[in-house]
């Protein structure tokens, strides 16, 4: 991590009191200015609800321009990632810096392989929660409780452990994921198997062989891989932040997963891709279809959301969801795979795009709106849609903690606030109040 000073600062005048704040520039010349002396100099906090208009840190990992519609990993652009890197290499990206070099990738193929297994006795924390439970609530749990089956890993002071902590979270998720999908469906599970790599592991364990079959559809292990890919990182979203924050507080990559994974469930996260399924499935059962939904979303009265549109980041289009959209094509239009639900997904899409109260508010497809509908052709359930996204985003939640525990700028997380409530008053006087 580089830090380029600058010559630059900013002045800010308050109450007769000068203050000079440098600036710092980032890789693709973004400028920002550090506060850090703000309180202390000025007495001032700064107000930034949502934090909109806060870098909380320096990162390297990930690049986004929101207005030109770019993201890249590590520099790479997630179109060429996309066409070119597996989900593995991905992971070695993200969290070791760099794609791996021939021999690199079997390496770290085979450290993943052989801790794929769940540890003994671990079955037992995703088989009692009841039947019916969501499985964000059982993976958040799981992988909370997975620290206490890898004690000998859990200090996250030390560089051996936390390798092997990160590697055991890498490796054991699938599982995890997999057992959550079973266990719910009422299924057996299904072993890993050493023989498979890491994505075709993931869906053998998930949905058995077919007869006849070494492993699953490659088209299908091919679309699963792609859409792990283009969730694997997104810089500080609300859940990467929840890892940073938590590990902030030198609490383990354990609980600071488990952390992350809660702040991915909530609809307005992670757990939108499962709302955008249910929005259509909705729009197909009400009369009127996607006109009246329309009109209930521009009705200021109605609480009707257009899931799947629109992004704090981007302001033009989500370059993830245009590789989504070609991926439902691709998978949706081979022949009797067709899904209703995507074609009023695309109809949807064009109506909103040529309206325009959607247009003027910059609201444009993302990462949400077609990956329900490909996760539903590979044969998930609604309610799995955000634990694939968990998967994904791992290898990103990962390398932000072991950034934030390598920078020299990392403090506990604490914000500060602005105190509305009531001025000093007595106990003794409530009665007369
Ligand atoms: C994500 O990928 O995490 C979402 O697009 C949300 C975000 O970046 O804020």
């Amino acid at each position: 991590m580089t830090h380029t000073p600058q010559g630059d600062s900013v002045a800010l005048r308050f109450a007769d009191r000068d203050a000079s704040f440098p600036t710092a520039t980032g890789t693709e010349g973004e400028t920002a200015f550090e506060i850090k002396t703000l309180l202390s100099g000025t007495g001032l906090v700064t107000i930034d609800p949502g934090f909109g208009n806060t870098a909380a840190c320096r990162s390297d990992i990930t690049y986004i321009d929101g207005a030109a519609g770019i993201l890249r990993y590590r520099g790479y652009p997630i179109e060429e990632l996309a066409q070119q890197a597996t989900f593995l290499e991905v992971c070695h990206l993200l969290l070791r810096g760099e794609l791996p070099k021939p021999g690199q990738l079997d390496a770290f193929a085979a450290e993943l392989t052989a801790q794929s297994a769940l540890p003994e006795g671990f079955e037992r924390v995703i088989d009692a929660f009841p039947s019916g439970t969501h499985p964000m609530i059982t993976l958040a749990a799981a992988v909370n409780a997975l620290a206490a089956f890898h004690t000998e890993n859990a200090d996250p002071t030390d560089d051996d452990q936390v390798e092997r902590a990160t590697i055991a979270l890498l490796a054991q998720l699938p599982a995890i994921a997999a057992r959550i999908h079973r266990t719910s469906a009422g299924l057996e599970p299904v072993a890993t198997d050493s023989s498979l790599a890491y994505v075709e592991n993931f869906l053998n364990m998930t949905f058995g062989k077919t007869e006849g079959e070494k492993g699953p559809d490659p088209l299908l292990a091919k679309a699963m891989d792609l859409l792990l890919t283009l969730h694997a990182d997104h810089e500080l979203n609300c859940s990467t932040s929840t890892v940073r924050v938590v590990g902030s507080s030198g609490a383990t990559v354990f609980a600071s997963v488990a952390a992350g994974i809660n702040a991915l469930s909530g609809p307005l996260h992670g757990g939108a891709n499962q709302a955008v399924l249910e929005m259509l499935e909705q729009i197909q059962n009400t009369e009127g279809g996607i006109d009246t939904f329309i009109e209930q979303v521009k009705d200021r009265e109605s609480k009707t959301r257009l899931m799947g549109f629109g992004h704090r980041v981007y302001k033009n289009f989500d370059p993830r969801s245009r590789e989504i959209k070609k991926l439902a094509q691709e998978i949706l239009n081979q022949p009797g795979a067709n899904d209703p639900l995507f074609d009023l997904a695309l109809q949807l899409e064009e109506r909103a795009l040529s309206d325009s109260y959607f247009v003027d508010r910059k609201l444009y497809p993302n990462v949400d709106f077609y990956t329900g509908v490909i996760y539903r052709a590979l044969g998930f359930s609604t309610e799995m849609f955000t634990v694939l996204f968990a998967l994904g985003r791992l290898p990103g939640w990962l390398a932000h903690w072991h950034e934030l525990r390598k920078d020299p700028d990392t403090r506990i997380a604490r914000p500060r606030q602005l105190y509305t409530g009531p001025a000093q008053r007595s106990v003794a006087a409530r009665d007369n109040a």
